[in-house]
């Protein structure tokens, strides 16, 4: 049986949680392959909200197994608080598994992203400061602090304390900010890993394994094509690779065992932090999406910049994940709307024009977009059950979407909860999720 990704197609907070909620109903096993608590996954269910930041988003099914991948960075005492705050409503979380491999954020990674970001100033990157670049880079530089290593409380101890005499050092000297007190951390430390040794497992074997006995498996993104590292619009970027391609790393199973790519994207952008946005929307229309679409971060509660859809930076998020089909979410947000401006293509400093991502990081910062303005429906989508309900004028925004980009969009959602969904040509279609 083989495995499904859902990957985000913008910058992040597509909807991406809600997505894998619909199709983890009839998974097996759901696996975060990369990120941290950077990433805020909602999830509303019979009226209630869920934020998920480490947890994948198939908990809320009982008996699904939810893998943390070898490519994640877990802070655990964040991790704790959200398996006790689950488990207080009543979510089993026993299913819950972390691989041995994923690294550790550490109070100092927290400590030192924060204080980076003050040194940088103005030309700071907008992170959500939980410690995720400092976290990858030590890992990068093999000093990291792995889970496997709080199987050993004397090996965790010895680690924390040769790691923190250095980083000490780093935060006075250089950052100018008070060191980090050894002890009383080592013990808040030792609390957590007592209480996570149990769900920390060979998880890329697990994986296999299910794979072979014919279960479903999800592996599920988190942030977005834009926000990756080695492709996405550097240095405003995050740490890690969202990308597609990554899930087979960042879960331990070869990329022959993935067959299909399911991409998200809001039927508008959004993004939060700093870098170049060439749709965001000028004047008052941009609050009003982000009022009607509830755009604060999930983890940061920062307001979400609100552009336009950008269909040249949609196109390469196609290209680059190897996408077979589609999600658009937030259908709902744009019924305000009169006249739908759509970026198609992007107009360079050299005035000519491109439908393909700039290559170069100053072409992009320079990209002006070109619009082709799509009439609205300008009517409530409430009541839409399925394909055929929704306006003509949204039907054609859909279809103009598939047409441009050349692929298919499987599911659009029109509203948080899990059942405002509709799937255009039946779920079974959706990257071969369908019931079983
Ligand atoms: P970091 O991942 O905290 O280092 O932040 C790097 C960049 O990625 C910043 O612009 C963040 O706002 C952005 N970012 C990180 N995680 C998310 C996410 O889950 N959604 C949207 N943006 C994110």
């Amino acid at each position: 049986m083989p495995a499904t990704v859902i990957v985000g197609a913008q910058w992040g907070d597509e909807g991406k949680g809600k997505i894998v909620d619909l199709l983890a109903r009839d998974s097996d096993v759901v696996c975060r392959y990369q990120g941290g608590p950077n990433a805020g996954h909602t999830i509303v269910c019979d009226g209630e909200t869920f934020k998920l930041h480490h947890v994948p988003s198939g908990i809320l099914y009982a008996g699904t197994v939810c893998v943390v991948g070898a490519g994640c960075v877990v802070d655990p005492g964040l991790l704790v608080r959200e398996l006790d705050e689950l488990e207080a409503r009543g979510i089993a979380t026993d299913g819950v598994r972390v691989s041995g491999n994923a690294h550790l954020i550490m109070p100092w990674h927290v400590a030192i992203d924060s204080a980076s970001e003050r040194r940088l100033g103005r030309l700071q990157i907008g992170t959500t400061r939980r410690g995720i670049g400092p976290a990858y880079a030590d890992k990068a530089a093999r000093i990291g602090i792995r889970m496997q290593d709080i199987l050993d409380p004397k090996i965790l101890r010895q680690k924390f304390e040769t790691a923190l005499a250095e980083k000490n050092e780093l935060l006075e000297r250089i950052h100018g900010v008070e060191p980090l007190e050894v002890e009383e951390l080592a013990e808040r430390m030792e609390a957590y890993a007592a209480r996570l040794r149990p769900s920390v497992t060979d998880t890329s074997l697990l994986v296999d394994r299910a794979l072979r006995d014919g279960r479903r498996v999800l592996l599920e993104g988190a942030q977005g094509t834009l926000l990756d590292l080695d492709h996405g619009t550097y240095p405003f970027v995050t740490s890690s690779n969202p990308l597609a391609g990554a899930a087979a790393t960042g879960v331990g199973i070869g990329p022959t065992r993935i067959d299909g790519v399911l991409g998200v994207a809001k039927a508008y952008v959004t993004r939060v932090g700093e870098g170049p946005f060439p749709t965001e929307i000028e004047g008052a229309d941009q609050a009003r999406v982000r009022e009607l679409g509830g755009e604060y971060g999930t983890t940061t509660g920062r307001e979400r910049r609100c552009g336009w859809l950008d269909l040249v930076a949609l196109r390469f998020a196609v290209r680059v994940n190897g996408m077979t089909s589609l999600a658009v979410t937030k259908l709902d947000v744009l019924s305000a709307f009169a006249e739908l401006p759509v970026c198609t293509r992007y107009r360079l400093p050299d005035c000519t024009e491109t439908e393909e991502f700039p290559a170069h990081q100053s072409d992009f910062h320079h990209a002006e977009p070109v619009y082709e303005a799509l009439p609205g429906w300008e009517e409530p989508l409430d009541d839409v059950a399925e394909v055929a309900d929704l306006p003509e004028a949204a039907r054609d925004y859909v279809a103009f979407v598939e047409e441009q980009l050349e692929v298919e969009v499987s599911l659009v959602s029109l509203g948080a909860e899990r059942e405002r969904v509709v799937a255009p040509r039946g779920l079974a279609s959706v990257a071969g999720h369908g019931p079983r």
